[in-house]
């Protein structure tokens, strides 16, 4: 099971995201709150479509989000969340496609890994700006997947951008989730780039995302 939503929460109020989110976000910033609350809205959206136990808990140390009966994973970029479901370890992250990642790159990246990047080829290339986003949208996925996130041992986390989507990942790092078969996909809604890390044995992931349904008037 891998499956995925994309939420634009932009006409949603707090309260509306509280009640359908079913919790109270802690933050002081009614931004910061909202975002937080939609992660959640999209991820139980998921949960409740599978009959899954809808509780989620973060984990303290790390901030990964500990589900009942399978993995999951949230993203958020202005006025839109992301979130997936998998039986096996998952990790997802958005970004705008206008922007530029080239001064982070170093940070998260091996620099053969940046080099590959200028003769990398996709079908949704020529709607993101800087192509080095697919390297920096599945480095954060598959940090996500494993459970590290951007933290040390990022350079580790090998993602192999050659050939076509979707991509291979690798990683001899000792993390909380672990993937046999990390695999890379990259898919365009509006004007986001989404990467999912998922486990490679589960095929790959429909392109097309169940979009939130919006609320009724
Ligand atoms: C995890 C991380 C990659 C998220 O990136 P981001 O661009 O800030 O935010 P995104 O919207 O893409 O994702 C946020 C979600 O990632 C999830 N997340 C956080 N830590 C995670 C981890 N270790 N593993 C998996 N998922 C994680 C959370 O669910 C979070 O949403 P929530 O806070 O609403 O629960 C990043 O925050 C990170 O690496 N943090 C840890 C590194 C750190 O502590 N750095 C400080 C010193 S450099």
């Amino acid at each position: 099971m891998l499956i995925w939503n994309f939420f634009d929460f932009s006409k949603w109020s707090l309260e509306k995201l509280e009640a359908a989110s079913g919790q109270k976000a802690a933050a002081s910033h009614p931004q910061a709150q909202r975002t937080f609350l939609a992660g959640r809205t999209a991820l139980k959206d998921l949960l409740q479509t599978q009959n899954l136990s809808l509780e989620i808990v973060p984990n303290k140390k790390l901030g990964f989000l500990e589900l009942k009966n399978c993995f999951g994973s949230i993203a958020h970029t202005e006025e839109i969340s992301v979130a997936v479901i998998s039986s096996f370890p998952v990790g997802i992250d958005i970004e705008n496609c206008q922007r530029k990642v080239g001064h982070v790159l170093p940070k998260i990246a091996s620099q053969e890994e940046i080099n590959r990047i200028d003769s990398f080829q996709n079908e949704i290339q020529t709607q993101i700006e800087d192509k080095g986003l697919f390297l920096w949208t599945a480095k954060e996925a598959f940090s996500k997947a494993s459970g590290i996130g951007l933290r040390e041992g990022i350079q580790d986390l090998k993602v192999h951008l050659t050939g076509t989507d979707p991509y291979r990942g690798e990683s001899s790092l000792h993390t909380p989730f672990k993937l046999t078969t990390p695999t890379l996909s990259f898919h365009l809604v509006r004007n986001y780039l989404v990467s999912i890390c998922f486990e490679g044995t589960l095929g790959s992931v429909a392109k097309h995302p169940r979009p939130y349904p919006l609320p009724p008037h």
